[in-house]
């Protein structure tokens, strides 16, 4: 069946369409109804189903006769280990550190932040709470103390798991110290630390901390305890506009039925296969097509702990394909600019057989049409751009692999998937035409496993997302659909950038500059980037009367950005200039500021308060 098939039939029936899609799915207790509308825009999905994730994602298959396939590979050319556990020891393993929570009291609903890097651990982590009915938030290792500190006092967790270290390319990250600092900032404290020792860096527990391994010789598995559909999975911070992320709460059922349905029809993985994903647990794609779908869908999936470049060479994606038969890989359109930089023939990728792949999935950023053409000469084989975010938790707009490719239009994500009603708004609400830019937004209800809300902050949730067009979730990015409905997305319209393909929050930025006691007032802006995508650019104005040395500045103001949200936000451009560029109202003209950066012609707008302030910043911008 076509895309166009599938979406008639979800359009003619929605209800129907998600009720049968649901059939893929082990219940407890099974859904008769799809939607639950009575408290909108609070939708919930499979209001009266009951079932268990984990139980799905792995005991289910083991049950089936798949206990001795492969379920994952975890596979660290930094650590030079590979281990694979098939769905009978991942369920095992699953169960028993399961056990380890029970025996400290984690029960359904409570919450456990997970801080882990790249490893087996950080998804049996995962799929144990969701055993339990408990809910995980995953913080992305590379996240500054403070930032895990925020997340700890949003979402007050029983328990945190982590490991005595992380690796980047040529330096251990030991994580306790970042631990007990996030824990000097939190309010919150939760009962038990579970600290995994790495061989790489032993770290020095305190009396009370529970050790991984020494818990889990003692633990005994526990069943797993059947929840409601609507009830949260998990919470995986966002970046917002400010410095406070947004606590993205995901619901189980609706969750489920989604992400099984994509492996087959988006991703054209078929139980048994191999699906290979590359970012990192932290991320939404991790969660998604590392963690649940690919097991959820009976398939393998490859757990990658290093870069794609460096650890030791651009070919390591490569020999992962060829290893371990992989039919679908996925990553981010930056990991690919990197390979590309080190090995522009592609001469590594020759020498691995990579006859199994037959496509390559990107998403998380803007894929550029250099970097499409360069992947698909490479493999020869459908570079498949695909459009989401954390709040949707699985495609909006993806080229279908399993329902028969459309045509590819590079620059373009292609067409909005069943569940999804896009549509492109101009400021007041109102349609725009076929080829005109405007803000895209989702029709209400999103499909099931979209968002159902932010932790604790219903009133944030309505107000960051809803409010702007009732009736219609504000995705953020702008952009247009052409006449044959294909979307490109031209960028985010509000204070967010991707950066390598990470989501960051340059008001955030702006607010640890601003703190600095030499500045009077600063920007951040996005700035193209040829691998990365866009990096972070700040300028500050200084106090008058500040006689600092620039560079020592600087430095401090690089350090504090580094300090507090962490390495990835990659911040390392300051320039210190005279005045920033404001409308009349006081706007700071942040997208002029960048278009003239990028060399794109900039639209000055006639609100302006003094034209000449932007006109000297140009030079300095134009010197990036
Ligand atoms: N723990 C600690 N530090 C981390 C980290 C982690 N988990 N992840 C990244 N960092 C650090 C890096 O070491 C680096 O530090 P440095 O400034 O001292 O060098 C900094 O954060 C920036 O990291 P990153 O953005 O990853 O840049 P990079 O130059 O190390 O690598 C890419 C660039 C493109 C190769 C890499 O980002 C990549 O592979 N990204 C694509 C895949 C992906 O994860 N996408 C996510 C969504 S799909
Ligand atoms: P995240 O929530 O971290 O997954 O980031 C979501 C944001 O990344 C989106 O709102 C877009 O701005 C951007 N993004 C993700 N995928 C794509 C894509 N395929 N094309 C363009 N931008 C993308």
């Amino acid at each position: 069946m076509s895309l166009a098939d599938v979406t008639a039939h979800w359009q003619n029936d929605p209800e129907g369409f998600w009720l049968r899609a649901a059939e893929a799915i082990d219940w407890t207790r099974v859904p008769e109804r799809a939607l639950d509308d009575s408290r909108a825009p609070f939708y919930r999905w499979f209001p009266d189903g009951e079932l268990n994730i984990a139980y799905n994602a792995l005991d289910r298959h083991v049950d089936a006769g798949r206990g001795e396939q492969a379920a994952l590979h975890y596979d660290s050319p930094v650590t030079g280990t590979k281990r694979s556990y098939t769905y009978r020891e991942l369920r095992d393993e699953v169960a028993r550190f399961a056990g380890v929570l029970t025996g400290l009291g984690v029960g359904k609903g409570d919450r456990v932040v997970i801080y882990l890097p790249m490893i087996p651990e950080a998804a049996i982590a995962m799929l144990a709470c969701a055993r339990l009915g408990a809910v995980h938030s995953v913080v992305f290792g590379g996240f500054a103390p403070k930032e895990l500190a925020i997340r700890i006092d949003d979402a007050r967790p029983a328990v945190i798991v982590s490991a005595s270290c992380g690796i980047e390319p040529g330096r251990v990250v030991e994580y306790l110290p970042l631990l007990d600092q996030a824990m000097e900032l939190a309010t919150h404290q939760p009962a038990h630390r579970i600290i995994l020792q790495r061989p790489q860096a032993v770290a020095r527990q305190t009396r009370s901390d529970v050790d991984w391994t020494a818990a889990m010789a003692d633990a005994q598995p526990v069943p797993c305890v059947p929840v409601a559909a609507t009830d949260p999975l998990y919470i995986l911070y966002t970046s917002g506009t400010t410095g406070k992320p947004k606590g993205v709460v995901r619901d189980t059922g609706g969750y489920a039925v989604a992400l099984r349905w994509t492996m087959g029809a988006v991703y054209g993985i078929e139980p048994g296969e191999t699906m290979f994903t590359a970012s990192d647990v932290g991320w939404v794609v991790g969660h998604s097509y590392i963690v649940y779908a690919p097991l959820l869908a009976g398939a393998t999936t490859v757990l990658y702990e290093g870069k794609p470049v460096k650890t030791p060479d651009a070919g390591q994606f490569w020999r992962v394909v060829s290893e371990y038969g992989v039919r679908s890989m996925f990553t981010a359109p930056t990991a690919f600019r990197a390979i590309k930089k080190e090995d522009p023939d592609g001469t590594l990728a020759r020498q691995y057989d990579l006859s199994g792949l037959r496509h390559l999935f990107l998403a998380g950023e803007r894929l550029d049409p250099e970097t499409y053409r360069w992947a698909t000469e490479l493999l020869g084989i459908p570079v498949i751009d695909n459009w989401w975010q954390t709040e949707t938790g699985w495609p909006i707009v993806a080229n279908p692999a399993g329902l028969g490719l459309l045509p590819i239009k590079a620059g373009s994500s292609t067409r909005p998937l069943p569940g999804w009603d896009v549509r492109v708004l101009d400021g007041s609400g109102n349609p725009v035409e076929s080829g005109v830019d405007g803000a895209i937004v989702i029709k209400l209800p999103m499909a099931p496993g979209a968002l159902t809300t932010l932790w604790g902050d219903d009133e944030q949730f309505v107000a960051s997302y809803l409010s702007a067009y009732p009736g219609y979730y504000l995705t953020g990015d702008g952009g247009y659909l052409d006449e044959d409905g294909y979307l490109f997305i031209m960028g985010r319209t509000d204070d967010i950038i991707n950066v390598a393909g990470h989501r960051l929050s340059t008001g955030g930025m702006e607010e640890i500059l601003a703190a600095h006691p030499a500045v009077a007032e600063c920007a951040v802006i996005g700035v193209a980037d040829p691998v990365k995508g866009q990096v972070p650019r700040g300028l500050v104005v200084l106090k008058s009367g500040v006689d600092t040395d620039p560079a020592v500045l600087r430095a401090e103001l690089v350090a504090s950005v580094r300090e507090q949200i962490g390495a990835v936000a990659a911040l390392k451009e300051i320039d210190i200039v005279p005045a920033l560029p404001k409308t009349r109202s006081g706007k700071i003209l942040r997208k002029s500021m960048r278009l003239i950066a990028d060399g794109r012609p900039a639209n000055v707008p006639s609100t302006i308060e003094d034209p000449a302030v932007l006109e000297a910043l140009r030079p300095v911008l134009r010197n990036s």
